[in-house]
This record gives structure tokens, sequence and C-alpha cells, in this order.
């Protein structure tokens, strides 16, 4: 522990990343070889195989899906009813909302909620595996895979290829603006006045801040759910962005320095040309993030030029991002060490990434044998903003209160300054209980007013003593860690059998003794892994180079809804008159009503598609497009209504049926008719896409237009 603002192991910045001084490739060759016995060989994906039946309740229909709760009637049994027999002439009760001018269910509205279609048939039920690479194993080529793990404090990059270093995952340690070895290096920008960037990484983060420069740090917080949709919901500590910045314009201008240091570097070190610009690069999200967080992502990493077309015809470029969460990531990476803290299959694990910014938590089940190993996901996952720099925040506010009365150290470069010492030194070397009584020791940036000794000032000195940083500063955001770990164990109705910390955090002794005290009673197995710092790095780069895929399933971690009108039953008469109304042809319609595509707590095998059979009315073979709204929700009931609980607008659903023969049939018939469609969606790890689907076949990519 160092009891003094200046370190006294002179722990330079970025000291949990540092690599004193070992060669490159000596370091690289210290991290997990595959597990003897593992055959990482590319095997075929089984998608008959179900996980094991008791991961999570399942759909009597064989799909991987919770059941609708007991008494959730319609939409769930309706099916469709025969279409109308003669164009515009709609019978009383057509198996389709009805979108157009003079249809039966009321006037056009090309605002989604008013012109969605209902569904003629009960979600999910029908599921299709996708062709893709996540369900399918693909051939190992010898192809690149470069993983990028873009950190709220610091970001990483590794690579690995079978024809590499006999297909262990390098990482890239030697960065601009040191000549030693860093494993990550500080996720942090410098700009002039005019907004160019001056320098990144560890260039920016040793730069001494000039009047007529911003150095930006933390901005991946911005693209957290709350904060993306409520700028209100933007932790008011966090660093303001720029001047006519968005926290996608930081991350493309971060991404892109990387990704060029990245590709000259990774060049140089396998002394080829190597060809970056086909390769496979895997980005890590925080499981938190919802699909928007990840589609502003995608198109970050798109602008830095992360993946772009490689040749003529080249037309699924964009395909080769892939984007997964940091706690899958960091599972991959554990499941893969060599004994496995002697976890065996059927056994469960929870993965804590505790970063910087978030604390991410999952909890997965070991399934096939050892020599094919994977895991399934069996509750939702979690994250939230607890990371530790929010203990360097929470330690700014203590010196604030402690110096109230000495604005001469409250200037904002006496406050980055004592910030540092905390967060370069004394923060990593906590170790809670036993510091009570020590005093730990600040040098003031500025000498005037050196002296108040009520309040721990003496002799340009603010000292603090052990047991109020333990109060004010660590249990607080401890607190929280646990409270997140209690309530993922909560989620699991099952032994788990360890619980492995992993990210910068996990690095903290109190953390670890906090986690053992609260959980070693219930989890035999609480450890740090090696490599716990570059865990998600690393895992994300193993899962490239597998080329299979490793998680086998995901838990829907919210639900996925649209917003329909339905032919009203019983039950909306009995319980919400208000939303019902007649329409022109004088059947009774209830508005408001919610169609779940995905429940939250579905159990999905990577990248499957869940389709809701759906019709539309159209006028004529112009009126082929309508506008849907996706929401989320993080509730676990199934609501039937909008008004039920709390639901977020994802995005716009832009579906246009003109290219399908049954539409042109109809369009070719005259005036008024019915479609019968299929929208599916499929859930890769954090992402969403939707698909137009006929006849059981896709007939189109489906565009999502993120709301903001
Ligand atoms: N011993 C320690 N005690 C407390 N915090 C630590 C310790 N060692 C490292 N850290 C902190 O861990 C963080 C870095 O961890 P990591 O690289 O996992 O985060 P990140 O990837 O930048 O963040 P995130 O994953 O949340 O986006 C830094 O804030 C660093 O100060
Ligand atoms: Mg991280």
């Amino acid at each position: 522990m160092s009891c003094c603002g200046e370190s006294k192991t002179k722990a330079s910045s970025d000291a949990q990343n540092r690599i004193s001084q070992v060669p490159n490739p000596g370091y690289v060759t210290t991290q997990p070889t595959p597990t003897p016995g593992i055959d990482l060989s590319p095997k075929p994906f089984n998608l008959a195989t179900p996980p094991p039946a008791h991961i999570g309740p399942q759909h009597s229909g064989g799909g991987y899906f919770a059941p609708p709760p007991p008494g959730a009637q319609s939409p769930w049994n309706l099916r469709p009813a025969s279409p109308p027999t003669h164009a515009g002439t709609p019978s009383p009760r057509p198996p389709s909302l009805i979108n157009g001018m003079g249809s039966p269910y009321g006037s056009m509205n090309n605002s989604m909620r008013a012109s969605m279609p209902y569904p003629t048939s009960p979600p999910p039920i029908s599921t299709s595996p996708v062709g893709s690479y996540k369900s399918t194993p693909v051939p190992d080529d010898g192809k690149l895979s470069v993983s990028v793990d873009f950190g709220t404090t610091f970001s990483g990059v590794s690579y690995g290829s079978s024809r590499l270093a006999g297909g262990v995952i390098q990482q890239i340690l030697s960065w601009p603006g040191s000549f030693e070895n860093f494993r990550k290096i500080p996720t942090c920008l410098l700009y002039d006045d005019v907004g160019q960037v001056l320098a990144w990484g560890l260039e920016a983060k040793n730069a001494t801040e000039m009047p007529d420069m911003l150095k930006c740090e933390w901005f991946k917080l911005f693209l957290e759910p709350h904060a993306l949709r409520d700028q209100s919901a933007v932790d008011p500590r966090l660093p303001p962005l720029p001047p006519g910045k968005q926290a996608m314009d930081l991350i493309v201008d971060f991404l892109s320095c990387l990704w060029e240091y990245a590709k000259e570097q990774i060049t140089r070190e396998i002394g080829a040309v190597a060809d970056l610009n086909s390769a496979d690069v895997w980005l890590t999200v925080p499981a938190a993030w919802d699909a928007k967080g990840c589609d502003i992502m995608r198109e970050a990493a798109i602008a830095a030029g992360m993946v772009r077309s490689a040749h003529a015809g080249d037309k699924d470029w964009r395909e080769r991002l892939h984007i997964i969460t940091e706690p899958e990531a960091a599972a991959v990476h554990c499941a893969h060490l060599t004994d496995l803290h002697r976890l065996r299959p059927s056994q469960n694990f929870i993965v804590c990434d505790a970063g910087g910014g978030t604390v991410d938590l999952a909890v997965y089940k070991i399934i096939g044998n050892m020599a094919h190993l994977e895991i399934a996901e069996i509750a939702a996952r979690s994250g939230a903003n607890c990371g530790s720099l929010f203990l360097d925040l929470r330690f700014r506010e203590l010196v604030k209160t402690l110096l109230e009365d000495h604005p001469a150290h409250l200037d904002p470069a006496s406050l980055a300054n004592f910030m540092h010492s905390f967060s370069e030194s004394d923060k990593l070397d906590y170790r809670g209980p036993v510091d009570d009584d020590a005093m730990f020791h600040f040098t003031c940036f500025n000498v005037e007013d050196p002296t108040d000794p009520s309040v721990g000032l003496i002799d340009g000195q603010l000292t603090i003593p052990g047991n109020l940083l333990r109060r004010e500063v660590f249990d607080p955001v401890i607190e929280q860690v646990l409270e997140m770990i209690e309530e993922q164990t909560r989620k699991v109705h099952q032994r788990i059998d360890a619980l492995l910390l992993v990210g910068g955090f996990a690095g903290s002794e109190y953390l670890k003794l906090r986690v053992e005290e609260r959980f070693s009673s219930r989890i035999s197995v609480i450890a740090r892994p090696v490599d716990a710092d570059t865990a998600t790095l690393r895992g994300a780069a193993r899962y490239g180079l597998a080329r299979r895929p490793l998680v086998a399933s995901v838990i829907a971690p919210r639900s996925y809804i649209v917003k329909v009108k339905l032919p009203a039953e019983p039950e909306d008469w009995q319980k919400r008159p208000a939303y019902i109304r007649t329409n022109d042809a004088g059947v009774h319609i209830c508005d408001n009503r919610l169609q779940f595509l995905v429940q939250k707590g579905a159990i999905l095998r990577r990248g499957q598609r869940l389709t809701t059979k759906f019709c539309k009315f159209s006028q004529g073979a112009h009126d082929s497009a309508f506008i849907a709204v996706m929401y989320t929700s993080d509730s676990d009931h199934l609501m039937r209504y909008t008004d039920e609980g709390e639901t977020t607008e994802l995005c716009k659903w832009t579906v246009d049926l003109s290219s399908l023969p049954a539409f042109q049939r109809g369009a070719a018939g005259g005036v008024g008719f019915y479609t019968e469609f299929e929208l599916g969606l499929e859930l890769d790890s954090a992402e969403v896409r939707g698909i137009l689907l006929y006849d059981n076949q896709e007939w189109g990519r489906v565009t999502f237009d993120f709301l903001n």
C-alpha cells in the first residue's frame, strides 16, 4: 500500500497495464496456450442439439423460448382467418390489420403504431437457424481475426490466425508514446481548439493539457442505453464532450487512430503484409448496451475503417465486423483456461467483468465435453456503471468536501492532480479494513494555503485516513457491485460453482475480499483467472479464431415488442374499453395492443431467427410499405397493453412488401387485398437484425432506423 500521494512505487500512469521490460514475444507466450486435449478445430455445430433441458423454460413447440405466461391469450391464440373474398369489401373480421385509407381498420397512418399489421399467429412459434457464421462452423482458411476491446478507460488489440504462431493469440503490446510494453492503452484523445486530434492513447493521457487543448476520456459511457435516450441521464460528474462533437465522433476518432496503428503494428509483427482489409474484426460492448448502442458502435467501427470492402464484388464486407458482449468474451477466455478452475461440464459459473466504467455480469453453463467445449448463458446478463472510475469520481467529491474552505486547492489542475495520485497509485494498492488506520497523503498542486490540520491539510499535503476513504469512496461502489452479483445469483435457480472476477477493477484486493466475504459460503470457487485484466480482449480473439460458436446460446436480456391493433376480445372490453373503437367496416378494434417478438428471458441459439406472422391490407400497388416501431422492455411480465409497463422505443422498422409474389398477385387483381408475410428477428450477442420472410424464405433484410 502506498500511504503517500506520491506513489512510493512510482507507479506511472496505467500501472496495472504495464508490463515491465518484458520482451514482447516472451510475454505473449505467457498467456494460456490451448488447453491440452481441447480440440479447437472446427466441428459441425449441431443445431438440432438443444442445450440441456434444465437450463430454462422451453416452448412446447420445441423452440428455445420462455412460454407465454398463463393467461396470456390473444394475440397468442389468433389464427389467420380466410382472406376477404373480394377486393374492397373485407370480411367483418379480417385476418390482418388493414393499412390504408378507407380500410376497415381506419385511416391510413404510416406512423407505424397506427399501421402495424397484427399478427396472424402466436409469436414466436417458428424458428429457423441462420445459415451464417454464428450457427455454422466456417472453414478455417487461416484468415486473420482481430479483436478490439474498446474500454471506458483502457483499450487493446489482439489478433490471431491458425497460420500464425500455431494459432496462439497475439496481443499488441508496443504502443506509441512509450518504449515499455502495455497490454492496453488509455482510451484517451487530445484535441486542439478546432477539434483536430493531436494525440491518442498513452501520448494523449500523458500530455500536459494547454489552454487551447482538450483531453477527452470516458466517452464510451455516453453510449449506455439511458444516456443515449436522455441527455439528463448522463452522469453529471463525467467530463462533457467537446463543443460540437457527439460521443460517436470521439469513438470514430479513437478507433481510427487505434486501427491505423494496429494495422501497421500487426504487419510489423507478423513480418508480412497482413491482409487486414479482409480480416474478421471482433468488437466488444458492455452487457447492458442495447441494439441502439451496438448500432452506433458498428457505424463508428465502419467509419473508422475497421472493416471495408476488400475487392470488387465484396458485398458482405460489413458482416466481417462481429459485435459481442464483454462478459461473453470474458467467459470464453475463462472457459478455455487450462484447468478451468476445476469446473466440469454441466457446472455453472458467473463472470463478473469489473472494468473502468462498467461492471458486467453473466452466468454460463459449461456444455459439451472437454474436447468440444461450449458454454451457454443461463440468465439474462446485466451491467451497470459502477466501474473503477467511479472510485476516482467519489474521491474527487471527498477532496472537494474536505477542502471546501480552501479554494486554492480546488481549481481544475489541483483536483486533476489529486485524482491522478489516487487513481494511479493509492487506489490500486488499497486493501480495505487493514488500511483503516493508515493515513493516505496527497501532495497539493498549489503551494499557497498549505495548512489547516482540522481538515487534514498539513504542510502542503492533504492527509486522508483509510477508514474515511473506505466509507466515502470504496464502500458505496463496491456495495453496488456486490448487489449486482447478488441480483444475478437470484436469477439463476441452480447451483453456481464458480465466480470468476475479470477486468482491471477485479485487481482490487478489497473488491475480492468483499466478494469472498459475501459469496464464499454459497459459491465454492471465487477466483481471478490468469490474464484477468485482458480477459475480454483475449476471449473475443479466441472466439474469432475458433470459427465456431463457442457460446451456444444466450438469454434475451430484454423483450422486443411491436405495437399492434387487434380485433377486440372480451378481455379487452373488460380491461380497456377506452381502447376499442369501431372501424369503417363495423369491426371492433382494440388499439395499443403489444405483440412480443421475443420475450425477456427467452433462451436463444446465437443468431437464431424468431418469426412472427403478420398480414397487411393494401389499397393498391402503391401501398406496399409500412413502418413499425419496435420497443424494448426490461419488465419480466408479458404485457398486453402499452400502458402496462415501461417500454422504450428502439427503432423504426421499415418493411416493403412490393417484391413478395403474394403482394404482386394482389396488386394485379385490383384494389384492396391482403398480403401475408412473416417478420423475423435475429438476435445475436447484442445486436438485432430484421428479416422479411415469405413462404419460409428470406425475402430481404429490414432496415432499422434507431430512434433518438
Ligand atoms: N487494483 C485496482 N483497484 C481498483 N481499480 C483498479 C485496480 N487495477 C486497475 N483498476 C482500474 O481498472 C480500470 C481498467 O480496467 P479495464 O481495462 O478492465 O476497464 P475498461 O475496459 O477500460 O472499462 P470497461 O470495461 O468498463 O469499458 C481502470 O479504471 C483502473 O484504474
Ligand atoms: Mg473492459
